[in-house]
Parts: structure tokens; C-alpha cells; sequence
């Protein structure tokens, strides 16, 4: 069945109360929901209500606490609906459910792993809990009782404020919770279980005192430390620069091992995959820390970006997502370097959100039409969702956007907003139209635009021309121009940027030029000599250009800009058609031409000590194997990509290995780990120095002994990829992955590492790899994180191991698909679209694949998450 947006109405009921009552049980928990609705003015008198159920089985069904006649409702697991109900005063409905959380192996609703009871409910989980209206639109106030058994479930929470506990019966107790904020079914969540806790405090900007508690397995309470720190200031910030008040007295965050997704921001109890709050220098990488404070930030944000102002429906599921992404992004580019920030962003951005926007899983901003919503968690709603935020802002400057927000929230506070409604507070907080950038929410496709130059010395006048086309992607053929912000600069050749006396053709405000039309020639007059160009600084659009700058140019503005971020985009610029070139000759088998401008220019950055080592980290990263796949567009073959990137690489690697070296001696940092920005870019550089020196070394030495020295995560793990990836087969790889296996065997999130640099190992001995890691005691294809390192990497993050010729990877996970598809379906389902970029493959590699993906749409009982990712990947 397939929902589409402008099917939406109101429900026929407005609900008032909710009381929930479980008792918990492994296997037979009994949850009693007291629901108080009242027929909405206006809806028809004889409308049935309707509720939702997912698996339900119901035992009792009282009607103002008198048992139900049989005759006035049906029920079937998938739903309840009952008629003949009053014209307009309110009624009680008290339904009571049996359900079993041991074996609800989706992790959806409410289930127990590991000894813990814990939910999921966004986005329709609610109804494998009892009976409900299970729509973002449906606001009500919760009461929870919990009563469980105190001996194993010491520890009941749910939402909003603690009301009070109590013993109740032999060997159980219970424990009441009271939300006074109306909220959405998908912000429910109930966890119960022994745990461990952290406590702090903080006080708002009005003075009141919150109590923080981070919850997580006995013993790993000193690894819930840094993300106790991110969440203050996660508070903090939000008070600072939205003005965004947290409204509850306690904030809770619970940390569990088998969850689906990154996080859940459910009223004041948050829950965390245990992967994004534990940390210490001794199990986590400084990714992982800055993993941490970029999702404890995102969930607690989401207090006014999704539970204060939720989504009408679905659809709307950006507004939320992207706008808090949005504010996640920033909240990390004020704690650490905003120009590395940005680069991390753009690099996540390219890999992950243009490939889908270019493959058959597309889909706007704002989708009209979705089977199954779950598929719509995408990088398109999240990442592009964010981009188009960061569009306003930048539209309307710093101001103007702090305006729009603050309207937002004063408007829409307690409501169930739409796109539209957001996108009409900016324009009424600055009066002006953003109707064609509202195609943005509407449009899928990456736009491409088009750009050359001109400049005419005798009239001091540089010219600009530039062209939109936004591609045709599934159901969407015809596109109309939009509105793209293009930040730029007009460098000189000593350095500094012109100052046009006047600009004709479009409008440009600051920095920024807007580009509106599908064609468009700007003037810039009163130049004194040739500029060199710099557009789209800061990623200001979310656009692929095409603007044929010479390597000259380029260079220039990597080595001159005055916007960090700038000179990034210039490098990845110089490096992408060289690479691309290369991967062409490799594929012919003709010899790799190398690029003496790319290497020195990059040498040149990586040596610059006044430039910061993050930055310099992030310059030393040559564009990604599937950056090259993207760029190339169709008919790639993985291997010779590899081949050529893997040429180009060499040559900037044998350059010169004295910069390196000293970069590697350089950058160690001394004394006790901190995870802060600055040590993080150190580490960085000094990795990226070691990646390039196992090249021109050729022998695992510097990097054994790497591994051998290193006293924190970060550098250990950096030391071991370059064994893993560059060593494969040498002696010291394999005692150095047993080392650290042996060290580690008991914590599953580094084994997951450990699961992950093997299964990235490039060549066509991967998949062999992979089958006998899953035959390892340590694997557990029961757990979600453990599938996504070992099953997920391998699909996702090895271009050649996967993408082997003989189809054999494909295979491979057509059958995980299929063994995965009855338990978890939405794992499941997120594994699968590994695939999404499948028809860009040369032909031998794209048969294999379709086969291997009818092979999956063959499957017999399909989850509706699975039939309706492989529908859209096989549909022309
Ligand atoms: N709202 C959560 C977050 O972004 C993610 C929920 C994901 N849900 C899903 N069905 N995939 O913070
Ligand atoms: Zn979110």
C-alpha cells in the first residue's frame, strides 16, 4: 500500500489522555492503555474509530470501563476499529494487550535484549505496543505505570517527571511517570532493566535546576563521562544561540547494545545505541568522540526541533531531521574547527547523499509518496535536508535566519507543523518570498551547474556564465530552475580578492550570488586583472559544478584562499580529474599519467605549519574510490579505479617521503590523551603521514611499530588499517590483528573494529574474509552493530572486494538479505541499499547484480521494508 501526502486529513478523533499501565515480562508483558478521545467538531457522527495495531493480540476491551459489546468493534492485529461512538462528548477506551518483548527480534515497539527492557517507537512502533492513533499529528498527555520484577528490573523509567514508586506484591515493585507535554506516540519509550548511572546537574538560563543521568551497563560508568560533557554543552549552546530552554526536571539518556538506529530523542529519556555514549581513550577513536558529541547534541536539540514543534506526518519527517542536523552542524563547527567541520560534512555529503540522489532510490527532500517510512530515514531527508537549512541561512544571513527561528518556535510551539509552515516563518520574519527555493523540498536530483569564464582586460570586466540542470529521477523527469546560493570570492594573483565597482546579470548580496534562472551571464566591472575564481565556498549549495578550471587556477586558490574550506574544495578539485583519468588508462590498460601540480601542491599544504594538522589531515585524503565511481557516472569497474587511484596515490607517496616522515615524527602528541580538536588533528596528521609512508616504505615496518607504540585508540586502530589494508599477508598483520583481538575479545564495540578493517580489505579475497570473521565466536548476527561491521562495511565500504567481478559478493548478500529480512527487516532493508549505485556498474558487474537483486525480490514473505527497496532498485 502505498501513502501519499495529499491523502492527508485530520483524524475523526481528537485523543485527550493516555495512561499506560505495563507489567512487565519477557515474554508475556500485559500493557493496559486507558485512552480518552472526544469526536472532533465537524467529523462525520457515524465515523468509526480507527486505531492502529502491529501483531497485537488483545484480551479485553472496555467502554468506559464497561466490557465492550462484541458487536461494535473488530480487532485483528493490525487494527481496532469501533463505531456506533458518542457525537461529541469524550468516552474512555481501556484496551489491554499481551505482547512478547524476548521475541520481538525487530527492535521495534517494546523488546528486551541483554536483560533490558527498552522501545522504539518512530516511526510506527507504538502500535506493536497496544492499540493506538500511531500518527506524528495525534498530541496527548501520558501517564506511566511500570511494575516489574525489583530483583532484575531495578531501574523503571518512561517520560517527563518521576511521579513515584512503591513495592507492589511479592518480589515486584512499580514505578509511576507523568509527561506534561503533549507529544506523539513516537516519542514514547519505557526502559526497565539494571543498570548503571551517571549523574550531573545542569541550570538553565532561568535558573532551574536539571538533573542529567546517563544510564549504561554496570561498570562502563567512566565511559559515560564525555558524553555527560556534550550533553552540557549541548544545553548550554542551545540556550546561547537559539535560546532554546530545556523544559522538563530530569533528562535521561539510556545507553543499550542492540538498537536498530544511532538514537532516539523520546521526551526527557533519550536512547542511545551504546556505540554513540560509551568513550575513553583506550576503546574510541577521536571520530568516535566526535561521533558522540554530534548525536547526544542532535538527540537533545531535538527537544524543540521535533518534540516541542513535531511533524504533521511522515512526509514532513525533514523538518524535524534536517533542521536538527542542521543545528547539530553548527553546535560541532563552534566546538571544534569550523573549516574541518565543514570539509567532514561535505566529504559525508558526496559520499553518501549524491550517490543516492543519482540512483534509482532518489527521492526529495519532502517525498509525496512512501510504502514503507521506515526506507525514508535516508541521507537525502537528514544531510540534503540539513544542506537546505543551511541554504536559508545563508539566503538570509545570520539574522534574518535567528528571526525566522524564533518565529518558528513561537508560532508553532505544541503543534504538528508542516514545511510549509516553516518555510513561512522566514519569509513573514523577513518578508521575502521563498517560493522557488522551496523546490528544494521538492526536487530529488543533484543539480549540476555549468560555469565558465571570461575575462576582457581592455574593459576590466570578468564575466561569469553559468547553467542549471537539475537531473530526471525517478518520477520526476521535468524540473523547474531553482534558487542556488552560491558564496564565491575573485582572487588576485597576489592574494587578495577584487572589489567590483558593479555587478549586473544576478542578484548578489555579500558574498553570495543567487542563481535563479536556468541561464544566467554576470558582469563583474571594474576588475583590474584576471581573477581567479572561488565558487561555492563554504559548499554554500549543495550543487556538482562544472567549471573547467585550470590546474593553475586551481592551485592558486588551494594554496591563497582566504576560506579554509575553499582550498579544500580546489584540492579535491585538482585531484578528481586526475584520478578519473587514471581510472580511464587503468581500465584501458594503458600506463597512469601522474600530476606533478597535484603532488607538490598537496605536499605543499601537508607541510604548511601554519595551518592547522586537521585541516592539513583532511588535504592528504585523496577523493574516496567511490568519489571517483560518482565522478566517472557509469560503466565503472571498481578494480581499475582502485588501480588508478592506487597509481596516483603512489606517485604523491614517492614525491617526496622525507615530508612525510617528518609530519609522522612531528605530530605525536605527547602526555595524557585528550579528545579535544586540536590533539584529534595532530593524530590525524600524523595517520594520514603513516598511510603514505607504508607506500614508499613498501614493508610493514613503521606501521608494526606504530601499532606496537601506540597509547590510545585512534593511533592503534589508524596503525592497524594501514597493516590490514597495505599488509595483508604480512606476518606482522597477523600478529598485530591477533594482539589486538585478544586484548579487545571482550568489548564488543572495538571487536567491531576489528570486524571492520578486515572486512575493508581491499581485492578480491574479501568476501572469503568476511564468511569466516561470521564463523568467529566473536560475531553475533543477532546484534545490529556487529552485521553492520562485518556484513554492512564489506557492502558499503569495499568497492572491489564487493563489487567482484564474478558477482559472487552480490550473492553473498542477496542471501544475507534474506536470513536477515524475517528477524530485522529493517536492518535488513538499510543493508540493501549498499547497492543503491548498482546500474553505474560496467555491464558484467550490473548483470550479476540485477540478478543477485531478483534473486532478493523472488524471496518468499518479504518484510514491506526490504519488497520496497528492491522494487525501486530494479525499476527502470
Ligand atoms: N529520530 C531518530 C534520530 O534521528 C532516528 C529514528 C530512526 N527511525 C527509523 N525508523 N529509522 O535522531
Ligand atoms: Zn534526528
Amino acid at each position: 500500500r502505498i501513502i501519499h501526502l495529499a491523502d492527508y486529513r485530520q483524524t475523526d478523533f481528537v485523543l485527550e489522555r493516555v495512561d499506560l499501565t505495563f507489567e512487565l515480562d519477557p515474554t508475556e508483558t500485559k500493557v493496559e492503555a486507558r485512552l480518552i478521545f472526544h469526536r472532533r467538531e465537524g467529523a462525520d457522527p457515524s465515523a468509526p474509530l480507527v486505531l492502529d495495531g502491529d501483531e497485537l493480540v488483545m484480551t479485553s476491551l472496555l467502554f468506559d470501563q464497561m466490557e465492550m459489546d462484541k458487536a461494535r468493534y473488530d480487532a485483528t492485529p493490525e487494527s481496532l476499529t469501533i463505531r456506533d461512538l458518542p457525537a461529541s462528548e469524550p468516552f474512555e477506551i481501556t484496551v489491554t494487550t499481551m505482547i512478547n518483548p524476548e521475541a520481538n527480534t525487530q527492535l521495534m515497539g517494546l523488546y528486551r535484549a541483554n536483560g533490558v527492557y527498552c522501545t522504539q517507537c518512530e516511526a510506527e512502533g507504538f502500535r506493536r505496543i497496544t492499540y493506538f492513533p500511531d500518527r506524528p499529528d495525534v498530541l496527548a498527555v501520558y501517564t506511566v505505570n511500570i511494575i516489574a520484577d525489583k530483583a532484575s528490573c531495578p531501574l523503571l523509567l518512561s517520560n517527563g517527571n518521576f511521579l513515584g514508586g512503591a513495592g507492589y506484591g511479592e518480589g515486584k515493585h512499580f514505578a509511576a511517570w507523568f509527561d506534561p507535554h503533549p507529544k506523539p506516540s513516537y516519542l514514547f519509550a519505557l526502559v526497565a532493566g539494571d543498570l548503571g548511572v551517571v549523574e550531573d546537574t545542569f541550570t538553565t538560563m532561568s535558573g532551574r535546576e536539571v538533573a542529567l543521568k546517563i544510564y549504561v551497563e554496570h561498570g562502563k560508568e567512566p565511559r559515560a563521562a564525555y558524553a555527560m560533557d556534550a550533553l552540557k554543552r549541548s544545553m548550554k549552546w542551545d540556550e546561547e544561540v537559539f535560546g532554546r530552554e530545556y523544559d522538563l526536571d530530569i533528562f535521561m539518556i539510556v545507553a543499550v547494545s542492540d538498537f536498530n538506529m544511532g538514537a532516539m530523542e523520546n521526551k526527557g529519556l533519550n536512547v542511545f545505541n551504546d556505540k554513540y555514549v560509551l568513550a575513553d581513550p583506550e576503546i574510541a577513536t577521536d571520530q568516535d568522540y566526535a561521533n558522540i558529541e554530534a548525536i547526544i547534541a542532535h538527540e537533545y536539540f531535538h527537544n524543540w526541533t521535533g518534540n516541542r514543534v513535531t511533524c504533521r506526518d511522515w512526509f514532513q519527517l525533514c523538518l524535524k531531521e534536517g533542521l536538527t542536523v542542521y543545528r547539530d552542524h553548527e553546535f560541532s563547527a563552534d566546538q571544534r574547527s569550523r573549516a574541518v567541520k565543514r570539509i567532514a560534512e561535505v566529504r559525508h555529503l558526496k559520499s553518501e547523499q549524491f550517490p543516492e540522489d543519482a540512483g534509482p532510490l532518489a527521492h526529495p527532500v519532502r517525498p509525496t509518496k512512501y510504502r514503507e517510512i521506515n526506507n525514508f530515514y535516508t541521507t537525502t531527508v537528514y544531510e540534503k535536508g540539513s544542506e537546505v537549512t543551511r541554504m536559508i541561512a545563508t539566503i538570509l544571513g545570520k539574522d534574518g535566519f535567528k528571526k525566522g527561528m524564533d518565529l518558528y518556535f513561537e508560532r508553532h510551539d505544541g503543534d504538528a507543523a508542516t514545511i510549509e509552515d516553516f518555510v513561512k516563518c522566514f519569509e513573514d520574519a523577513n518578508g521575502v518570498d521563498l517560493s522557488q527555493f522551496s523546490l528544494w523540498y521538492n526536487q530529488a536530483g543533484t543539480p549540476l551547474v555549468s560555469v565558465s569564464s571570461a575575462y576582457d582586460q581592455g574593459k576590466g570586466e570578468f564575466t561569469l556564465s553559468l547553467e542549471q540542470m537539475i537531473p530526471p529521477t525517478p518520477g520526476q523527469s521535468v524540473k523547474e530552475p531553482m534558487h542556488i546560493p552560491l558564496r564565491f570570492g575573485l582572487l588576485l594573483t597576489d592574494g587578495s580578492e577584487a572589489n567590483p565597482t558593479a555587478v549586473s546579470g544576478a542578484d548578489v548580496t555579500g558574498d553570495v550570488l543567487h542563481l535563479t534562472e536556468r541561464r544566467q551571464t554576470v558582469t563583474f566591472s571594474g576588475i583590474a586583472s584576471r581573477p581567479v575564481v572561488s565558487l561555492n565556498r563554504g559548499f554554500s549549495a549543495p550543487v556538482n559544478l562544472h567549471f573547467e578550471q585550470a590546474a593553475a587556477d586551481l592551485a592558486h586558490i588551494a594554496r591563497h584562499d582566504g576560506d579554509l574550506f575553499a582550498r579544500w574544495q580546489a584540492l579535491n578539485d585538482l585531484a578528481l580529474p586526475t584520478l578519473v583519468d587514471a581510472a580511464r588508462k587503468a581500465r584501458a590498460g594503458e600506463p597512469v599519467e601522474t600530476s606533478d601540480v597535484l603532488a607538490d601542491t598537496l605536499i605543499a599544504i601537508a607541510a604548511d605549519e601554519s595551518l592547522e594538522p586537521a585541516f592539513r589531515a583532511q588535504a592528504l585524503a585523496l577523493p574516496s574510490e567511490s568519489d571517483i565511481a560518482r565522478e566517472l557516472g557509469s560503466n565503472n569497474d571498481p578494480d581499475a579505479i582502485r588501480t588508478g587511484r592506487e597509481a596516483v596515490l603512489a606517485f604523491v607517496a614517492n614525491r617526496d617521503p622525507a615530508v612525510f616522515a617528518a609530519l609522522f615524527a612531528g605530530h605525536r602528541t605527547e602526555g595524557a590523551f585528550t579528545p579535544d580538536a586540536s590533539g584529534a588533528g595532530h593524530r590525524a596528521l600524523r595517520n594520514a603521514a603513516l598511510a603514505y609512508l607504508a607506500v614508499s616504505d613498501g614493508t610493514p615496518a613503521r606501521a608494526a611499530e606504530a601499532f606496537a607504540s601506540a597509547d590510545n585508540m585512534t593511533d592503534l586502530s589508524a596503525a592497524l588499517t594501514v597493516l590490514a589494508h597495505r599488509f595483508p599477508d604480512a606476518p606482522e598483520t597477523a600478529k598485530a590483528l591477533e594482539a589486538f583481538r585478544a586484548r579487545f575479545a571482550d568489548n564488543a564495540l572495538v571487536i567491531d573494529k576489528w570486524f571492520s578493517i578486515q572486512s575493508t580489505i581491499p581485492g578480491d579475497g574479501a568476501l572469503e574474509r568476511v564468511k569466516a570473521l561470521m564463523e568467529s565466536p566473536l560475531f553475533n548476527k543477532a546484534n545490529p552493530n556487529r552485521v553492520r561491521a562485518l556484513v554492512g562495511t564489506f557492502a558499503f565500504s569495499n568497492p572491489t572486494g564487493f563489487n567482484r567481478a564474478d558477482g559472487a559478493g552480490y550473492r553473498f548478500l542477496a542471501d544475507q538479505i534474506l536470513e536477515i529480512d524475517p528477524k530485522n527487516p529493517q536492518l535488513a532493508a538499510r543493508i540493501l541499499t549498499s547497492m543503491r549505485s548498482w546500474r553505474a556498474l560496467e555491464e558484467v558487474r550490473s548483470d550479476h547484480a540485477r540478478n543477485a537483486l531478483r534473486a532478493i525480490a523472488a524471496g518468499e514473505k518479504l518484510s514491506s521494508d526490504v519488497s520496497d527497496i528492491v522494487e525501486r532498485m530494479l525499476k527502470a
